[in-house]
């Protein structure tokens, strides 16, 4: 599947697309790295790169989905909780073995499907809310 950005990725915030691209070049990283045979060396920086990035980025697009009434905005959050412990897990299983081929392959693959599968699920409903919610005064109006 070839990993790229296109316009159905888009949410219509600028920042957020920026940090979707953002994520999406880690996972570019890590199949260059693994098309090079150094998966395994490339796994850990990419990890913990991913560690706290996701944490940034899932604050601010929480708060952006609240602030502009997002009706997406609650199942956001559980897909978001839902990612950091599935994260936490292949974490603690890499920095219990290494990265072993199999598992390189696994993260790989969890993060691109996780990360299609969301923006394009849950995070593009922010188009509709920020297109509504425009100009800001508007979003403390019930
Ligand atoms: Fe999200």
């Amino acid at each position: 599947m070839p990993f790229v950005w296109d316009a159905s990725f888009t949410t219509g915030s600028t920042e957020i697309d920026r940090q979707h691209r953002r994520l999406f070049e880690q996972v570019a990283a890590l199949d260059s790295a693994m098309k090079q045979g150094k998966g395994r060396q490339e796994i850990g920086a990419i990890l913990d790169f991913l560690g706290e990035y996701v944490v940034k980025h899932f604050a601010d697009e929480e708060r952006l989905m609240e602030e502009t009434r997002c009706p997406a905005a609650a199942a956001n959050q559980q897909a978001h909780a839902k990612f950091l412990s599935t994260y936490a897990e292949l974490r603690s299983r890499f920095d219990r073995a290494g990265g072993a081929a199999a598992l390189v392959l696994e993260i790989h693959d969890v993060l691109s499907k996780w990360l299609v599968g969301h923006i394009r699920g849950i995070d593009t409903r922010l188009r509709e809310c920020i297109g509504k919610a425009a100009p800001s005064a508007a979003c403390a109006v019930r």
